[in-house]
């Protein structure tokens, strides 16, 4: 089995201040950005403890927490009475799951940079979103490697937006956008968030 990279913090994770504020702007810019309605089945890809998933939970029908941490998926489901909508948990690795039903629209918050196939990644994202729904994944800007204290499992500093907005394109998405959406200051510097988002649109 592969090791948790987020035992010893799953636990304390909402308890940051810092980390709940910067998922409810996330939260924010997707609310204002895309039109949710309460018919809508989202994938929040690398849920986490379900943060991203709370703040967007009343503006839909049901979400689809997916995240390789058993340790944050636990405390996904320990507030499952909280959220606003119908939820369910998938614990597995997003590029090696098969999915048994397609999106309305997929959601993440500080994922992307743990996964390291940006291809791939996009590829699977276009495969499982539906004719006409969307992607909102936020992450870090280009940074310096200094956002985490330790890197384990980090596979991209930030990403260059305008080169993932290729990605993203070449995968068959349209309509991309990319959002400043928050802000997090750590003692050192501020470290930029943006948010991408796209349409898939085939016929
Ligand atoms: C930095 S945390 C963010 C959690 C949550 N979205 C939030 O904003 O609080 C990244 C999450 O992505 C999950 N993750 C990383 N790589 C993954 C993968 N390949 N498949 C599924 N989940 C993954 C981790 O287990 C972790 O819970």
């Amino acid at each position: 089995m592969k090791k948790d990279l987020f035992a010893h913090k799953s636990k304390s994770w909402d308890m940051n201040s810092k980390r709940v504020k910067n998922a409810k702007s996330i939260a924010q810019k997707i609310v204002e950005n895309i039109p949710l309605d309460t018919q809508m089945h989202l994938l929040d890809l690398g849920a986490g403890t379900g943060l991203l998933s709370f703040f967007i939970a009343q503006k839909v029908a049901k979400i689809t927490a997916l995240d390789n941490s058993p340790s944050m998926l636990e405390m996904f489901d320990d507030k499952k009475d909280e959220f606003a909508c119908q939820t369910d948990t998938i614990q597995d690795d997003f590029l090696q799951h098969s999915f048994e039903t397609s999106f309305d629209g997929i959601i993440s918050s500080m994922t992307i940079h743990h996964i390291e196939d940006l291809t791939a990644l996009f590829t699977k994202l276009f495969s499982i979103t539906k004719d006409g729904g969307f992607i909102a994944l936020a992450d870090l800007e280009s940074e310096d490697g200094t956002f985490h204290s330790d890197n384990e499992g980090v596979f991209h500093y930030g990403f260059d937006t305008q080169a993932l907005s290729m990605i993203a394109k070449e995968a068959g998405f349209t309509d991309i956008q990319i959002i400043p959406a928050s802000k997090i200051q750590k003692p050192h510097r501020d470290f930029g968030i943006f948010l991408l988002v796209a349409q898939k649109i085939v016929s």
